[in-house]
């Protein structure tokens, strides 16, 4: 079912379901964004994605990821007030994330060079060390790559992200999805000495060879996906080129 509204005194028209920012997007408007992916549910936690919405008469400021398209609503992407609010809240996650690059450089678009708040000081959250607790990750490693390896720890300050009980998650296949979305690119992923790290989760792996002696992948992600998809015992073992 179409939907039709204007954005930024544009017409537009979405399906259906869809969240505002990404139609946003698809008509060339920027919002900015740290907790948001199209591939999986919303969760509204960063409030970086802030616009004006008016419906029936009345304005309100709300996030524009979570936000599902309605017919004859005026969103605005830009003015004096959302500036104002992105640039607060941004100043607010720079203090918990003061070395994430990708934020210090979202901020600084904001006016944002230095936070006036600090970092909480529980022992949690010099533990979580730059991640903003987003849920990217856990929502990643859920919905799209099905391990479920991941999940929020704890409560208010003493929150964190990880694995049960904040120790390394046993079913994580390092295959490096969570390490891809995040947003302050605070999880670490190498490979290094046959091995596959994960570095924020802790979480080592062998490598798997092909014949020439090439890492593939590590071998309980091979595993994992072999027993997923039903896949022959042998299928990794042949070097690219010569089936
Ligand atoms: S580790 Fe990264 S993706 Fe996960 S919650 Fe923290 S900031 Fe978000
Ligand atoms: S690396 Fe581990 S925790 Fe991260 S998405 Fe893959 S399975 Fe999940
Ligand atoms: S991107 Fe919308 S709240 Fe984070």
């Amino acid at each position: 079912m179409t939907v039709q509204f204007t954005i930024n005194g544009v017409k537009v028209e979405a399906q259906k379901g869809e969240s505002v920012i990404e139609v946003a997007r698809r008509y060339g408007f920027e919002i900015p964004s740290l907790c948001h992916h199209q591939a999986v549910t919303p969760y509204g936690a960063c409030r970086v994605c802030l616009v004006e919405i008016v419906k029936g008469g009345r304005k309100k400021l709300t996030t524009s990821c979570n936000y599902e398209v309605l017919d004859g609503i005026e969103v605005v992407t830009d003015s004096e007030a959302i500036h104002k609010h992105r640039a607060m809240v941004l100043e607010l996650i720079l203090a918990e994330a003061p070395d994430a690059e990708p934020v210090k450089k979202l901020a600084a678009q904001y006016g944002v060079n230095v936070s006036r708040f600090e970092r909480s000081d529980t022992e949690m959250a010099q533990e979580r060390h730059d991640c903003i607790m987003c849920g990217l990750c856990v929502r990643v490693c859920t919905e799209i790559v099905e391990v479920n390896a991941l999940a929020f720890n704890g409560r208010g300050y003493n929150r964190g992200v990880g694995g049960p009980y904040l120790e390394a998650p046993q079913s994580c296949i390092a295959c490096g999805a969570c390490a891809w979305v995040c947003p302050t690119d605070c999880i670490g992923f190498v490979e290094e000495d046959g091995m596959r790290k994960v570095l924020k989760w802790d979480r080592e792996l062998p490598m798997e060879k092909d014949e020439n002696g090439r890492p593939i992948a590590p071998k309980f992600q091979l595993h994992y996906f072999k027993e997923k998809f039903g896949l022959p015992a042998d299928i990794y073992k042949k070097a690219p080129g010569s089936r």
